[in-house]
């Protein structure tokens, strides 16, 4: 059921792939061990501890096995009934090394593998190593939240009053100007995207910060370099005026935190605005590529939401280390983030924002297989008007991380999710951090290569690394 056309390797000197196995994976599997070493060491209940111990012990052999170019072995059977489709493939691809075996199946297999310590373990099943890294980049997001904050509430209030403010206005005047911000909200939450931990050895905090504010995200429209948020406002907007009943808006999630935050943003504009009457969001079921949103990041939010002045006052580590204290919140930054969390509690309560998990999300394989792997959750997807894949993992898995001519059609990339009766309608929101990228006019890739820092002459397609540029890509599969 997968494309033809070869996967990206950590083997290929040029790709991303190589420089993540070598570089980007031992990082991120000692800011693991750092982790639960520090959590072992405050444990006082002995066999907790030497649980903690053992766990440690067992990233610690992964990091080593992945430095020295070992084989990936076999997972062990945790009782989830995913860990034969991994063993199966391992065994299908020849048992290969870390450093010459897909990418995309290499990183999900990193990944789960760390899962499976925690989940063989008796006092650890559901610590994740990755939380405390997503709530202080979190916490570090506080400008950009505050800013959506008074934005989302002044919005909610608008939409609330609408008939009055538009009420002069034509159909297609008015149509047009929920076009704009729909754009603008759908923009919101994919500039969240550049937020992602897993890269962080890349983009710094001031980085984020800026592509995280309002002024920024204008500017940045000329890197979206695919924009069809048209057509997925015209599918939208159509189903609203042919009064179908149920209007569902899936957001396959990404990564946790001010993702999470804006990704809840879009999920609150749809429904005020009555383009969508549901919306179901996707986790994962384990902690996955750092940042990736798991259930209880949901709640974790919105806790934050509502202990606001406790997050936000309380000194972190590094204050402490500097002697700094943060700065209080003002009462109308208290207020509106108390008033996000009573809008977005009540959808949640009411059922207009529910969380969908299944484990197919955490497989190893590609989107491609979603028809023959996943055929229930398939169906629930061709239930809904709209499908979101947040992210740069999300887009990889949709296309397969192929190594397409970036000039293919993304319907072509997509394989059996793209054709026009497959039933799913997809958009996908990414800033790209991976070689894999379609869509694309002739000429734009070498004229993205040519720029500073845009990989020249090297072979690298490095322009597509660095989360700076993006695409959002849509493909109808209601249209036969
Ligand atoms: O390319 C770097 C990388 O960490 C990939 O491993 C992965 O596809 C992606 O970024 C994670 O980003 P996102 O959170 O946007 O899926
Ligand atoms: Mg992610």
């Amino acid at each position: 059921v997968d494309t033809k056309t070869p996967q990206y390797n950590t083997s290929d000197a040029t790709s991303f792939a190589s420089v993540s196995a070598r570089d980007r994976w031992p990082i991120i599997l000692t800011g693991a061990i750092d982790d639960l070493h520090r959590a072992t060491a405050k444990e006082t209940n002995a066999e907790k501890h030497d649980e903690g111990k053992k766990i440690t012990a067992g990233l610690a052999a992964l990091k080593y096995e992945l430095q020295h170019d070992r084989k990936l072995t076999p997972l062990v059977d945790d009782g989830s009934p995913d860990i034969k489709g991994y063993n199966e493939e391992l065994e299908q691809r020849g048992n290969p090394n870390w450093f010459n075996v897909p990418w995309l199946y290499a990183e999900c297999y990193l990944y789960r593998r760390m899962a499976t310590l925690f989940a063989t373990s008796t006092h650890w099943k559901n610590y994740d190593v990755f939380a405390a890294q997503k709530q202080s980049t979190f916490r570090s997001s506080r400008p950009a939240v505050l800013e959506l904050a008074a934005h989302y509430n002044d919005l909610t209030q608008q939409l609330q009053s609408q008939k009055s403010a538009l009420a002069h206005a034509s159909d297609a005047e008015r149509e047009q100007a929920e076009q704009v911000l729909f754009t603008e909200m759908c923009e919101i939450c994919l500039w969240g995207n550049a937020t992602d931990l897993s890269l962080l050895t890349n983009l710094s905090y001031e980085d984020i910060q800026k592509l995280q504010g309002s002024a920024s995200r204008k500017a940045n429209e000329k890197k979206i370099l695919v924009n069809d948020f048209h057509a997925a406002f015209a599918a939208l907007k159509k189903a609203q005026k042919a009064g179908t009943a149920d209007r569902r808006v899936d957001i396959v999630l990404d990564n946790a935190g001010f993702e999470l935050f804006v990704d809840l943003v879009l999920a609150g504009y749809l429904l005020q605005s009555g383009l969508a009457t549901q919306i179901v969001l996707h986790p994962k079921n384990i902690p996955w590529f750092v940042s990736d949103v798991i259930p209880a990041d949901f709640g974790s939010l919105l806790n934050v939401l509502v202990n606001a002045q406790t997050f936000y006052e309380t000194p972190s580590e590094d204050d402490l280390a500097r002697g700094t204290t943060p700065q209080p919140l003002s009462d109308k930054e208290r207020k509106d983030l108390q008033l996000l969390f009573e809008n977005w509690s009540t959808l949640y309560a009411q059922g207009s924002i529910v969380m969908r998990p299944n484990a197919f999300w955490t497989e190893a394989g590609s989107y491609w297989r979603l028809p023959s792997t996943a055929p229930a959750l398939y169906q629930d997807l061709q239930t809904s008007t709209l499908v979101i894949f947040k992210g740069d993992l999300n887009y990889r898995k949709l296309t397969c991380d192929a190594q397409w001519d970036p000039t293919t059609s993304f319907a072509e990339a997509l394989g059996p999710l793209g054709a026009s009766d497959s039933g799913v309608r997809v958009l996908a929101l990414r800033t790209c951090k991976a070689d894999v990228v379609v869509g694309l006019k002739p000429g734009e890739d070498e004229r993205l290569r040519a720029m500073e820092g845009g990989g020249g002459e090297s072979g690298m397609r490095k322009w597509a690394w660095s989360g700076k540029w993006a695409v959002v890509s849509f493909c109808d599969g209601k249209t036969a």
